[in-house]
Formats: structure tokens, C-alpha cells, sequence
């Protein structure tokens, strides 16, 4: 059968409000599980838990080097280590993710609860202020510019080429989408370029870790590398955006929860998780099958664009009860898939968990109370969540 004459089973085109997906997917999950749409060139979409859990463990089966993002973003080169698939993508993930781990993250925290109050005190004085466009969007390019050790004049070059990169893959504005990767990639080059003239400890700086990297003893390619610098640019800054929106809009709905929160800090770590489960901010990570699959018993042929949709997987009844509610200590929290599975899984989980905590805890720590102050914006394929959300405080 031509991919064109395959019915569609959902329209990602179509307008959505903050929950409208979420609604679709629980449809789709209940009758139709593996699903197809005919937007940008066709590609289907894994609903359901177990299915996408499956697929990303299988990286033998499902790769992610031919296309791993729905829609396609990569027309300019290939950015490890998410654009390989093992044992390629090994030596990039050894390189990052000493960088990533926990205790290395903790160092971060000081630095990251100074940039939290310098962008959110203003808005709170003010007495209104858009969480995402004035706060959630700057403070994970302060943070990842903090770990990459960027010089402070380049940050908000970061900031502009990532938010328009972000605005042109979801409105499909393949030209932008260019020019803004190209700016994106010009930045790594220069810190390339710095570190190989003045190296740092390999041990605390990522870019002079990609360059001490050896695999079989030779070092990595260049434009590998510089790939992978270029991943990193984007894919740690738009989930925190992202997410510290979709979790303002869920506070403001819930008075009492967000009373809760504000009167035991100690809470917070357990409701990031369930916030992560239950706003998910991606759904279009791909894999491509390399044979003909059969899941849930329709049968997908091999080189067809696969998402995985976490977003709905993670809320998936059979897994998790009550899958649309948000429940405090749920006691299956740690299977929830927002950080992914396999050898693709998040690097930056620590980081992405540090940044989502400090913005809770300073958020709730210095207002009384905020509620919605106007129209929710929210954001298209390969995220889910919100891009802008205006809020009033009371302090
Ligand atoms: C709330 C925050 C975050 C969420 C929810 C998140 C989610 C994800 C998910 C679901 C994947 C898997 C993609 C796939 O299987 O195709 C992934 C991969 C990745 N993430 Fe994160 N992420 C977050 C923050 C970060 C941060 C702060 C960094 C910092 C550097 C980061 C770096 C990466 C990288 C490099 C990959 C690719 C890994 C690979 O291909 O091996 N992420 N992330």
C-alpha cells in the first residue's frame, strides 16, 4: 500500500489548546494504538506504554539514524549523539554523561537558584508576567551556558537562535529552520574553536571532554563533534521551557495543590516527577524501522518515520490509574518515560530535574498565590506543552 493511501488516523495540523492533544491521544490509545497521519510526508505514531517503551529499548530494530524527530529538522548535518545509533553513539554519550551525572549537576544548583530569582524577582515585583517568554525560556540557556562554560556575551545569541529555531520547526518554516541551525552550529564552532586553543579540564568542561574523547584510540571526527555541540545547544533548553509552563497552567488550576506545595517544600521533588509523567513535553522523538514491524497487530513497513509518544504513553490507564489526574506519590513513578528508554535515554535528566525544582521552589517560595492572566499559547509537534503562559502573582 502507498503511504498516501493509508487512512489518517489523527491530524497533528489541526489547532490545538493546551489539552486538546491529550484528549486525542486518550482516544487513540483506546482504539486506535498504533496510529497514522498523513502530515509531513506521512509517519505513524506509537500510543500506547509498553509499545514505545519496546521500541526505544530495541535500537536494533528501531534506529533513530535516518530520522529522529517528527517532523524532520535535520537537513544540516548529523548531531550526535541522538542522530546515531550504537555502538557509533557510544563514545559521545561516554564523553557527556560524567559531565551529566548527579553529582556533578548538584555543583550547578547555586548558580542555577541565582539566575531563577534575578529572572523571576522582577516579574513577581511587577506584579504579572509571562512564565515562559520572560522566565522558563531564559533560565535553561543561563543554566546550559553555566555547564558548557559559554562566554556571558553569547547567551542571548543562544537564546535568540534557539527560540527561533523552536518557532520555525513548529510552524515548518524549513528556510528558518536553516539559518537559525546554521547560526546554532556557528556557536559551536567557536567554542570549538576556543577550547582547542585553550583547553580546559576535560572533566568539567563538555566541549574539551568531546575533544579528549577517543574511541579505538583516535579521536573523534571534527564535524561529529561539532554536531554534537550543536545537539546539545537545543535539545537541553526547550524541554525546561516547556515543562516549568505546562506546570504554572496545571498550580493555576490547582489552587489547593499549589497551597500544598508553597506550605511543604519538601514535596516538591515527588510532584516534579508526577509533573513529568503527566506533562510529558515531548511526543515526536522518531525511530525507523529497518524490517516490517507488526505492533498491536497493524503492521508497519520498514523505513517509515516512527514517533514515539511519550507524552501519551505516560499517560496511558494501563500503566498509570487515573492516567489524567495528577497523583502525589504515585507508587509506579519511577516507570514513567518523560526522560525516554535505551540507549537514547536523557543524559540531562539531573540537569532538566535541578532546573524544573529551583523554579518550583522559588516560584512558590515568593508569591502568595498566581493565577492565569490571559491566553495559554501552546506548542506544536515534536513538543507538547506551553510556550506562553501569562500569570499575575499576588507577594
Ligand atoms: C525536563 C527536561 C528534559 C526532558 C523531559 C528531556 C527528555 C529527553 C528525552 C525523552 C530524550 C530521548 C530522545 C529519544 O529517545 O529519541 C532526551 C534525549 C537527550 N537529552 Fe534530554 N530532556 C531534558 C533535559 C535535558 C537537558 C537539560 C540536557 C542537557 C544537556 C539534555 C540532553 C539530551 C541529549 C544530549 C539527548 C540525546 C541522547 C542520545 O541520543 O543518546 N536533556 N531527552
Amino acid at each position: 500500500m502507498e503511504r498516501r493511501d493509508i487512512p489518517q488516523d489523527f491530524d497533528p495540523l489541526l489547532p490545538e489548546t493546551f489539552d486538546s492533544a491529550h484528549a486525542d491521544y486518550a482516544r487513540l490509545r483506546r482504539t486506535c494504538p498504533v496510529a497514522h497521519s498523513n502530515a509531513w510526508g506521512g509517519f505513524w505514531a506509537l500510543m500506547g506504554y509498553e509499545d514505545v517503551k519496546q521500541a526505544a529499548s530495541d535500537h536494533r530494530t528501531f534506529i533513530t539514524s535516518r530520522q529522529n524527530v517528527v517532523p524532520k529538522v535535520a537537513f544540516t548535518g548529523r548531531r550526535p549523539p541522538l542522530h546515531l545509533d550504537p555502538p557509533e553513539h557510544t563514545p559521545y554519550r561516554r564523553a557527556l554523561n560524567p559531565l551529566l551525572a548527579p553529582d556533578r549537576v548538584a555543583l550547578l544548583e547555586p548558580a542555577t537558584r541565582r539566575f531563577a530569582v534575578k529572572l523571576l524577582q522582577p516579574l513577581i515585583d511587577r506584579g504579572y508576567g509571562d512564565i515562559c517568554t520572560e522566565f522558563s525560556s531564559y533560565l535553561p540557556v543561563q543554566v546550559f551556558g553555566e555547564w558548557m562554560q559559554m562566554p556571558a556575551h553569547r547567551l542571548e545569541d543562544l537564546h535568540e537562535a534557539g527560540r527561533a529555531f523552536n518557532i520555525a520547526v513548529q510552524s515548518g518554516v524549513s528556510e528558518t529552520m536553516k539559518s537559525t541551525s546554521l547560526a546554532l552550529y556557528q556557536l559551536a564552532r567557536e567554542l570549538i574553536a576556543n577550547r582547542r586553543q585553550n583547553p580546559r579540564d576535560p572533566a568539567t568542561d563538555p566541549t574539551s571532554a568531546l575533544l579528549a574523547a577517543r574511541h579505538d584510540g583516535e579521536p573523534l571526527p571534527e564535524e561529529l563533534i561539532v554536531g554534537t555541540v550543536r545537539q546539545v545547544l537545543v535539545v537541553g533548553i526547550i524541554a525546561p521551557t516547556v515543562m516549568i509552563g505546562s506546570i504554572a497552567v496545571h498550580l493555576c488550576r490547582h489552587a489547593d495543590l499549589q497551597d500544598q506545595l508553597r506550605g511543604n517544600p519538601d514535596l516538591i521533588p515527588a510532584a516534579i516527577e508526577e509533573f513529568l509523567r503527566l506533562y510529558t513535553p515531548y511526543r515526536g522523538f522518531a525511530r525507523t524501522a529497518v524490517r516490517d514491524v507488526e505492533i498491536a497487530g497493524r503492521r508497519i513497513p520498514a523505513d517509515e518515520p516512527i514517533a514515539l509518544v511519550f507524552a501519551s504513553a505516560n499517560r496511558d490507564e494501563s500503566v498509570f490509574q487515573d492516567g489524567d489526574q495528577f497523583r502525589l506519590h504515585r507508587p509506579n513513578i519511577a516507570e514513567h518515560l518523560a526522560f525516554g528508554r535505551g540507549p537514547h535515554n536523557c543524559p540531562g535528566a539531573a540537569l532538566g530535574r535541578l532546573e524544573l525544582r529551583i523554579a518550583l521552589e522559588e516560584l512558590l517560595a515568593r508569591t502568595d498565590g498566581f493565577e492565569l492572566n490571559g491566553e495559554i499559547t501552546p506548542t506544536r509537534f515534536p513538543e507538547i506543552g506551553a510556550l506562553s503562559v501569562p500569570l499575575s502573582f499576588r507577594n
